[in-house]
């Protein structure tokens, strides 16, 4: 089937870059002469058919904005059949021949299906602080994500050396330690609690009173949302060892703000040939980018459990703590 008009959604929880992807998809679909639509609010407005038509200018001045401009859902009734049958009618009443999804896990997961069960064209573009997708080094937003959460804990900081505090901070990343053993190096925090690593709290607070009788009394403990509540462990310290704590959960500031350099050139690469593939005739794949080379792989693949390489990083947390 040859592709003269395609869609475009963005799903799931929004993040930095998916804007500057969008314009990629959008203008490489003009260069190469196809008609682009847009789909609002993800699965969502697939649903219920609201869509609008995208031309160059639609696109102009969003590649430095967070959110991203055709809204984003998680659409509970696109796990419904017949939530899938009326998306697949709006596919077909308004002629569109293959989608482009940016999102995660979920995005994903959706466009599995259609291809599978609907066999609609759909390439998958990785749109997601969380970087918990395979095939792709990094995900577009994880780098922002990363950032905006630095910049607050460099604040922390200032405050924990400054009241001589231990301060417990909670990122975002779901089931993925990604964005906290980032964060945990770029901060030069003092313990990172990973979903991927079996931790003891009992040690910890060891470390945190023999690191008192040194001297040592700020302490900046970041946690990952998949391994424990910041509060949670934050009272755990206190009962062990008496010493208070303060807690911050940073939430939905990482899945803000304007993207960085990375992460607007990774999203105009990837949504650049996202739209090349679906003319080449694939589907069900999944664009990334592994080294510095585009790389594909197949949706299914790329929501397999990605793996968090922790040991050289948090090796270098402790060493240089
Ligand atoms: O997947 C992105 C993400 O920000 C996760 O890190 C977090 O667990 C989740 O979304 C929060 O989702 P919501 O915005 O629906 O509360």
């Amino acid at each position: 089937m040859s592709i003269k008009r395609i869609g475009v959604l963005t799903s799931g929880g929004d993040g930095p870059g998916m804007n500057a992807a969008v314009r990629s998809v959008v203008r490489m679909a003009i260069h190469e002469k196809l008609e682009v639509v847009g789909i609002i609010r993800g699965y969502t407005g697939l649903i219920n058919g609201e869509l609008m038509p995208l031309n160059h200018r639609s696109v102009s001045n969003i590649i430095n904005r967070g959110g991203t401009i055709l809204k984003t859902d998680r659409c509970l009734e696109f796990l419904t059949e017949e939530g899938q049958l009326r998306a697949v009618e709006t596919i077909k009443a308004n002629k569109i021949d293959g989608l482009i999804l940016i999102g995660g896990d979920g995005t994903y997961r959706g466009g599995i299906e259609l291809v599978r069960k609907w066999k609609i064209p759909c390439i998958g573009v990785p749109g997601t602080i969380d970087n918990d997708l395979n095939g792709t080094d990094s995900t577009i937003g994880s780098d922002t994500a990363v950032n905006t959460a630095l910049e607050s804990i460099d604040k922390i900081r200032d405050t924990a050396t400054s009241m001589e505090r231990i301060f417990v901070v909670e990122v975002m990343g779901r089931e993925s330690g990604f964005i906290a053993l980032q964060v945990a190096v770029g901060a030069g925090a003092e313990e990172v609690l990973l979903p991927e690593q079996r931790y003891d709290i009992e040690a910890m607070c060891h470390e945190i009173v023999e690191g008192n009788l040194r001297g040592k009394v700020s302490w900046i403990i970041i946690v990952a949302e998949g391994a424990a509540k910041a509060e949670d462990i934050a009272k755990k310290i206190t009962e062990m060892t008496d010493l208070e704590t303060r807690v911050v959960v940073l939430g939905h500031v990482q899945r803000g703000g304007i993207p960085t350099a990375k992460d607007r050139i990774l999203a105009t690469r990837l949504g650049a040939e996202a739209v090349r593939l679906l003319l080449k005739g694939e589907s069900g794949k999944a664009v990334g980018v592994k080294g510095d080379e585009i790389n594909v792989v197949d949706l299914e693949y790329a929501v397999s459990k990605k793996e968090l390489k922790v040991g050289e990083l948090y090796s270098l947390i402790k060493i240089l703590t």
